[in-house]
């Protein structure tokens, strides 16, 4: 198919220039950093997104995400050509259209793409013709061309010809200071050559540097390959966590030490199991897919099932490390959890493992308060809306004295960690805080788990 040259040149100048208008549909964890991204690399930059309490706080200039700069979103909006909208009607407006909503896992944990497959259709309802549609939210390989590309085209328009599509994977890592949205590389991929030329001059203008490849469906397995691979290592070293334990071994000076080899290795550390709406996603889409097709995936459906398992792993040690240190049974033992948080330094609880440790405790009969300075208060979770409400405990000397544990799940910065190893009576640590921060432990006994 050749494009109409006309649109496809108008829109290359428009980028070339950045008189360019974008559009990110979603103004979450990912959709509001890329905004701000495509504001400060020169372009008028619009967020639309349906939750219209959002959209007035970023109106506002409120931060929003905890790890921004204290003033980036609110001198973004003070410059004029920054703004959050609910409007879908300004979507006509639009040169360039980016998809960052959610793509998480229905009730029997296979995909949902609702959220995506609702904000084409309201792309596909006040588009026109000339634009560049991009979905950036996490995707099986061919759900660019055979879910978005027929909801874009119902109206007689021909993708590659009348407007441009293809597909872009985020790599955002809430809270990391040294790769940001902008030096991160951005992987763009599209099926035709038209959507691609474009889709690599924007994202040129945009990030340090796009990767192109040859399909949209290539660029969606670059992002299931990514995340498959962490899901399968964080798997293998709790795997070796324990099983280096039975044998004496600590696992965090082993990975230290095996991390100094300067080829083939990368070191993965153990933890409570993984979290957040990407990491648990991805490698459940790509093996879906698999099937779908008539294939298989059994190391990552291995990989995936060890990690689900990993919290109550984790509450199965703290209730026989109470009773061997301290003799108390965990049913009626009172607990503090340090951390509920998926991550380090981040307000986000969604697929927590954490939350996941805290039911099982629970139902294991243990109390299990905990300390968040990111969550004063507990929010509503999917998977966990009975315990929203609870309220963080203020850390004092006699307070962590006044457990029978304290468990370490999130390893957040800014915790006050010495006057835990002061004053617990028996600490459990998921994260190797204690050892890894060189803070010695006076209080009771120190038990990795
Ligand atoms: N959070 C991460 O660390 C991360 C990293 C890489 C990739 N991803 C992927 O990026 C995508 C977005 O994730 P997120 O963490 O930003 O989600 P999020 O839940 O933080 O934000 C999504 C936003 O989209 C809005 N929204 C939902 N449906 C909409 C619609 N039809 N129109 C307009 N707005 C709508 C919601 O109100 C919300 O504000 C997902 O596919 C996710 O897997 C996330």
């Amino acid at each position: 198919m050749t494009s109409n040259f006309s649109l496809f040149s108008d829109l290359r100048n428009k980028i070339e220039t950045h008189e360019a208008k974008v559009m990110t549909v979603g103004l979450g964890y990912v959709g509001l950093p890329m905004a701000l991204t495509i504001h400060e690399a020169g372009f008028d930059a619009l967020g639309f997104d349906l939750n219209a309490d959002r959209v007035a706080a970023i109106n506002a200039g409120e931060k929003v995400i905890s790890y921004f700069p204290e003033r980036r979103i609110a001198d973004a909006v003070a410059s004029g050509r920054f703004a959050a909208t609910d409007d879908a009607a300004r979507i006509a407006d639009m040169d360039v259209i980016l998809i960052c909503v959610p793509t998480p896992l229905d009730a029997r944990r296979d995909p949902d793409l609702s959220y995506v497959i609702r904000a084409t259709e309201t792309i596909a309802a006040h588009r026109r013709p000339g634009q560049l549609v991009v979905l950036e939210s996490t995707v099986w390989p061919g759900a660019t061309s055979g879910v978005l590309k027929p909801i874009l085209e119902a109206g007689g328009l021909k993708a590659g010809r009348d407007f441009f599509m293809g597909f872009s994977p985020e790599r955002e890592d809430p809270g990391n200071a040294v790769h940001n949205t902008r030096n991160i590389p951005k992987v763009v991929g599209a099926d035709d050559k038209a959507s691609r030329d474009l889709m690599e001059l924007f994202y040129g203008r945009i990030v340090d540097r796009p990767v192109p490849v040859s399909s949209s469906a290539t660029a969606e397995a670059v992002k299931l390959t990514e995340n498959s691979f962490r899901t399968v290592n964080i798997a293998l070293i709790n795997e070796l966590k324990v099983a280096f334990d039975a044998m004496g071994v600590d696992v965090w000076e082993v990975v230290d030490a095996a991390a100094t080899k300067p080829f083939g290795y990368m070191p993965f550390y153990p933890g409570p199991g993984i979290g957040g709406d990407c990491i648990p996603v991805s490698p459940a889409y790509l093996s879906w897919r698999a099937r779908d097709v008539g294939s298989q995936t059994p190391i990552i459906d291995l990989a995936r099932a060890s990690n689900d398992t990993a919290p109550d792993s984790i509450a199965a040690r703290v209730a026989a490390g109470l009773m061997r240190e301290a003799g108390v049974s965990i049913s009626g033992a009172r607990l503090l959890m340090l951390g509920v948080a998926y991550k380090r330094d981040v307000e986000d609880t969604r697929m927590s493992p954490a939350l996941e440790a805290l039911r099982r405790l629970e139902e294991m009969g243990a109390a299990c308060d905990y300390h968040d300075p990111y969550f004063e208060v507990m929010p509503v979770t999917r998977d966990h809306p009975n315990l929203a409400g609870r309220k963080s405990v203020a850390l004092h000397a006699d307070t962590v004295a006044s457990y029978d544990a304290v468990l370490v799940m999130t390893d957040h910065s800014g915790v006050d960690y010495a006057l835990v190893a002061a004053s617990a009576k028996l600490l459990f640590d998921s994260r190797n805080v204690f050892d890894g921060k060189g803070i010695k432990v006076t209080g009771g006994p120190l038990i990795k788990v």
